[in-house]
């Protein structure tokens, strides 16, 4: 590899903020800004990620005990998936309370020490916010179902049945069967978009509205930098009730929701909430950041979402799920690109998460797969705007069979399809022990064996291993052409993808071979490639590089 940037590019790039690790590299560094529209976030499933009190189950100490590995990636900020207090039905989305922590998680003393030392090392904190549920066993709920007078019946859906008897009308559970279940006395049914363990908020009510505002505001000033919130296309609903036109082809965690499901899904209401939020995160000061997940299926509509003055982020799926194709994924990008523009939004690209297969996985599995997926994630990391790292996809994970008696996932338990435990495996720290370094005992999901031959204790000594690839990665994004150049599509054979990003004279080109044979690289240094094992001139099938191109190039 050659020097990794010439030190004229660094020109007049405002200098960011510092950072412990690699800065000696770039000597300044460039970024956009708001921090958020280059970010690179790590997501935490934090009951798989590390487990530091030998119950099996990931924990907050973990977290705080596995930060230095964090940050050796060079991420910005950390986004901590739910641990408040939870029956931990849908894995911890199931909020009991949104201000406490489940003591099998940890306490607030240690969510603090976890932004303190994140802070320390040059990361911010993002945490989850569930707007569209609560927890049956959440107070609300309770006194809900246990005096049909009281008023927090109002802040769920209860109807009667449909006139011929049954369900009110058509909706159907994302987790599988009807969206409706009957409220324990019988009396009437109550609405749950997901399990029948997630009653929906009626965001009507003013005390949800001003409740939730109120958590925002007690994490925001425990010096929480912003929220990763849950299904913010959901809240509102048809006030008519009405059936949808279409009803769901698919249960599988981490799909889109269609305009046939209108009644239910996307009502516009929903965006004045977002912008009475970002006026709350506005009023702090630090730039503290919402990423919504907008599960919508039509782009111009995901954009609503990231008008100025509503999410910074808007977390989508297309991206995950657009085939292993050069054709489909420049249209897939273009799509977004092309939606997000029109509202000056950055994109955010998220190659997997705790509802969806993981790329390896979904790109075909053992070296096929692991070469797609490191080619899809220096892709990712080329393209403009925020990415999302799900933990584990640095070791290149793949997804495990999990028995069917070790199933917990409610998608497997109610639809009988395999559901999303596969991609929640215990990361694997060290290549032994009982459960690889995650826990002193056992894990919560048996992990198969050989899963230490994943672990980043080996991967730290391999310098092609997925990890050392990730870190290379994040620091040359880094470097102005890549967090705040533009883009421009160029000529490329067939089954290729080739871009360029531009800042000053500093020019990126990002490489992808999606095809089945080899291409011959003509011209410019390489900076980095996804190849397990490096040709010099040649770009494998299945393999993505950047190449700082020559300055006199067009
Ligand atoms: C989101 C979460 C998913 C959860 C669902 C219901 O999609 O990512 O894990 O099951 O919302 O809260």
């Amino acid at each position: 590899m050659t020097a990794l940037v010439a030190p004229e590019a660094l020109e007049n790039v405002p200098p960011a903020v510092e950072r412990p690790h690699l800065s000696v590299v770039y000597g300044r560094q460039a970024a956009a800004r708001p921090w958020w529209r280059s970010a690179s976030i790590y997501q935490i499933y934090v009951r798989s990620f590390c487990d530091s009190n030998g119950d099996g189950v990931g924990d907050l100490g973990g977290v705080l005990g596995k930060l230095h590995h964090v940050a050796s990636l060079g991420v910005d900020a950390i986004w901590l998936t739910p641990f408040f207090e939870s029956p931990m039905v849908d894995g911890g989305y199931d909020v009991a309370d949104y201000r406490s922590v489940d003591p099998r998680f940890g306490d607030h003393e240690t969510v603090d020490r976890i932004i303190e030392e994140a802070h320390g090392l040059g990361m911010r904190v993002m945490i989850e916010v569930v707007p569209n549920h609560v927890s049956s066993s959440h107070q609300w709920f309770k006194n809900a179902v246990s005096d049909p007078t009281h008023k927090d019946r109002s802040k769920f859906h209860f109807r009667d049945p449909s006139p011929v008897g049954g369900t009110p009308n058509n909706w159907r559970s994302a987790f599988g069967g009807p969206a409706w279940s009957l409220e324990p006395s019988g009396r009437q049914y109550y609405l749950h978009l997901f399990s029948r363990e997630q009653p929906d908020l009626n965001w009507e009510d003013p005390e949800v509205r001003a409740d939730f505002e109120q958590t925002l505001r007690f994490w925001l000033d425990r010096g929480i930098d912003g929220f990763r919130v849950d299904v913010a296309h959901g809240l509102f609903k048809d006030p008519l009730y009405r059936d949808n036109p279409e009803l769901p082809r698919e249960v599988r965690g981490g799909l889109a929701q269609g305009d046939g499901e209108r009644h239910c899904w996307n009502l516009p209401e929903v965006h004045e909430v977002y912008r009475g939020w970002r006026r709350i995160l506005d009023s702090y000061t630090g730039e503290r950041a919402m990423l919504g997940e907008v599960g919508v299926v039509d782009r111009e509509q995901l954009a609503l979402y990231v008008r100025p003055d509503e999410f910074p982020l808007a977390y989508e799926f297309e991206f995950i799920h657009t085939e292993w194709d050069a054709v489909a994924t420049k249209e897939t990008v273009s799509r977004l690109l092309r939606a997000l523009d029109a509202v000056g939004a950055p994109a955010t690209w998220v190659l997997s998460n705790h509802d969806v297969l993981r790329a390896v996985t979904r790109y075909g599995g053992g070296e096929q797969g692991l070469r797609r997926a490191r080619a899809k994630a220096l892709l990712a990391m080329a393209l403009p705007g925020a990415m999302i790292i799900y933990n584990g996809d640095e070791l290149g994970l793949e997804d495990i069979d999990v028995p069917e008696e070790a199933l917990s996932d409610p998608i497997a338990l109610v639809a009988g399809v395999p559901g999303r435990d596969g991609s929640r495996a215990p990361i694997p720290w060290s290549s032994e022990g009982p459960a690889f370094g995650f826990s002193e005992a056992g894990s919560w999901l048996p992990v198969p064996d050989g899963w230490g031959g994943r672990s980043a204790v080996l991967q730290e000594r391999d310098p092609f291993s997925t990890l050392w690839l990730y870190r290379l990665a994040l620091s040359i994004r880094r470097l102005p052409a890549l967090c705040a150049g533009d883009m421009r599509w160029l000529d490329a054979p067939e089954g290729v993808l080739a871009f360029e990003r531009r800042y000053g004279k500093q020019r990126i080109h990002c490489i992808v071979n999606f095809s089945a044979r080899p291409i011959v690289m003509q011209q410019g240094d390489v900076l980095l490639s996804s190849s397990l094992r490096p040709i010099g001139g040649v770009l494998e099938p299945d393999t993505a590089c950047w190449v700082m191109a020559p300055s006199g190039d067009t």
